[in-house]
């Protein structure tokens, strides 16, 4: 099989796998910086690198955790204990986990703010591909807990930072259904 065809390959064979599926071995420090590098490859208009990614160790979940706990109770005052305690779990899944952070520059003079989303996109992209390649899988999650204030203070984001959302990886505890395709409406001719 040529290079080519491997890389389309894994193009078209990624999927998601659910963060509880989602099980050590994860990507060790050298697999993690290859990851990164092949997320620094994406296409980025003035190289102005909108997005960051933070590594949440393993014994800094606990943390994490709390401040899913105390975002919950801050957005939903009357929730019951339960689902307070059940916010404060979904900061335990996935193997790994990095949060993914925008920085984007809003009055940039040459650079849209759209440009600069597009840019972390493909970045996530060829991160997750990256991964996949490796032989892991990964997924992304954003929700409340992302654009929570009491998240963003925790992980000490700053003011003109956003907290796009949190990037899971690890080895997929069981396989993906293949990908359904769905490119009908993609592409149109100018007439
Ligand atoms: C930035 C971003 C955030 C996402 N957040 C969520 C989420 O919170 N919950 C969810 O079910 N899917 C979320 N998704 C979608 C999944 O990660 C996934 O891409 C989607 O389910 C399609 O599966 P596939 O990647 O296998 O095609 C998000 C996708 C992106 C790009």
């Amino acid at each position: 099989m040529t290079e080519r065809v491997r890389a389309l390959d894994i193009i078209l064979a990624r999927r998601s796998v659910s963060p509880r599926f989602l099980v050590a071995p994860t990507p060790t420090p050298d697999e993690l910086a290859l990851i990164l590098r092949a997320a620094a490859a994406a296409p980025d208009h003035k190289n102005l690198k909108p997005y960051r990614f933070i590594l949440i160790p393993p014994e800094r979940r606990g943390n994490l955790a709390a401040a899913f706990r105390e975002a919950k109770a801050e957005r939903d005052p009357g929730a019951p204990a339960d689902e307070i305690e059940r916010a404060g779990e979904k900061a335990y899944r996935g193997a790994m986990l990095l949060a993914v952070v925008l920085r984007i520059v809003r009055d940039h003079p040459r650079v849209s703010v759209s440009d600069q989303m597009l840019a972390a996109g493909a970045a996530l992209e060829n991160a997750l591909l990256a991964a996949t390649a490796l032989g892991y899988a990964g997924c992304l999650r954003s929700g409340h807990s992302a654009t929570s204030r009491r998240v963003r203070l925790a992980l000490g984001l700053a003011n003109e930072e956003e907290l796009a959302a949190f990037l899971m990886l690890g080895t997929p505890a069981k396989a993906p259904p293949p990908r359904e395709e769905v490119t009908a409406d993609l592409l149109s001719i100018w007439e």
